[in-house]
């Protein structure tokens, strides 16, 4: 059991800023990475179609054999988690929890910016997740949807012009309400740290929910006893369920290597496989 892979899904390439945290943090362990990148973007679409689009997704995980899944989209973790722990039996990790505790431990002043996709804003789940966080103690969460980062940071623009006037555009606002921490709920955000951390200004923390997540990853596994220990050399599978090329190119860039093992699948109707 414990030399199986973890599993990690998103919605396209940005669950990649949460594998390469995951690896970092723990080396030694396999990795199978699902991309659905024919359904992607998630952060525009509907609950019920998200939470259908994530059982399939985990269910494709499941069939491959892991030990544990990762939720590495946020849009994903806030409208399907209850639903993902109610349907599958296996240890099952969102990024959300772990970026919201990150965010009601580190900040001093309790004034929390969150930005993320529409669909994670609307649905209100970071807000919930942070003040379940902090308990009686009252913070102001100020949140504000980002939709233009995402396509910016596919197109490798991480680092331009057009980028800083967006990220001024989006957060111009949250800078006025003086927030002393700001979430980046979304998984595309941390290849942008630079420009938003310039944009925002200095004494702002940044809180990288990928990084959050590669933590409480670690500690799931020791808590369940899960940890590889078997001394052999971690492996790294990817799933994508379209354009398997532009995947590629994106992937290299945020990895910073050449993918061992890539193939185009379909997961749609792997949540009834399952069930047959
Ligand atoms: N992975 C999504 C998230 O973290 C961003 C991309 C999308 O909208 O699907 O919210």
């Amino acid at each position: 059991m414990n030399s199986l892979p973890i599993g990690i899904f998103d919605s396209g390439v940005g669950g990649l800023t949460v594998l390469r945290a995951v690896r970092k943090r723990l080396p030694d362990e396999s990795v199978i990475y699902l991309g659905d990148t024919a359904r992607v973007p998630y952060g525009t679409k509907s609950r019920a179609t998200i939470e259908r689009y994530a059982v399939e997704d985990a269910a494709f995980l499941v069939d491959k054999g892991v030990k544990m899944i990762v939720v590495a989209c946020n849009t994903a973790s806030a409208m399907s988690r209850e639903r993902l722990r109610q349907e599958f039996n296996v240890p099952l990790l969102s990024v959300l929890g772990p970026g919201a505790r990150m965010a009601a431990r580190v900040t001093r002043a309790d004034r929390i910016g969150v930005i993320a996709t529409e669909a994670t804003i609307e649905s209100g789940a970071y807000e919930r997740a942070i003040g379940e966080s902090c308990g009686e103690r009252r913070v102001e969460i100020f949140s504000r949807a980002c939709p233009l980062f995402v396509p910016i940071v596919e197109e490798g623009e991480t680092d331009s012009e057009i980028t800083r006037l967006i990220a001024e555009q989006y957060l111009a606002p949250l800078r006025e309400q003086k927030i002393d921490t700001l979430l980046l709920g979304c998984t595309h955000y941390p290849l942008l740290k630079r420009v938003i951390g310039e944009t925002i200004g200095a004494k702002v923390i940044l809180v990288d929910s990928a990084e959050a997540t590669a933590g409480e990853t670690a500690a799931l596994l020791e808590r369940e006893g899960l940890i590889n220990q078997t001394g052999e050399e971690a492996s790294y599978q990817f799933y994508v369920t379209d354009a398997a090329k532009r995947f590629h190119r994106i992937a290299e860039r945020i990895l910073g290597e050449p993918l061992e093992h890539l193939e185009a699948v379909e997961v749609w109707g792997h949540d009834r496989l399952e069930r047959d």
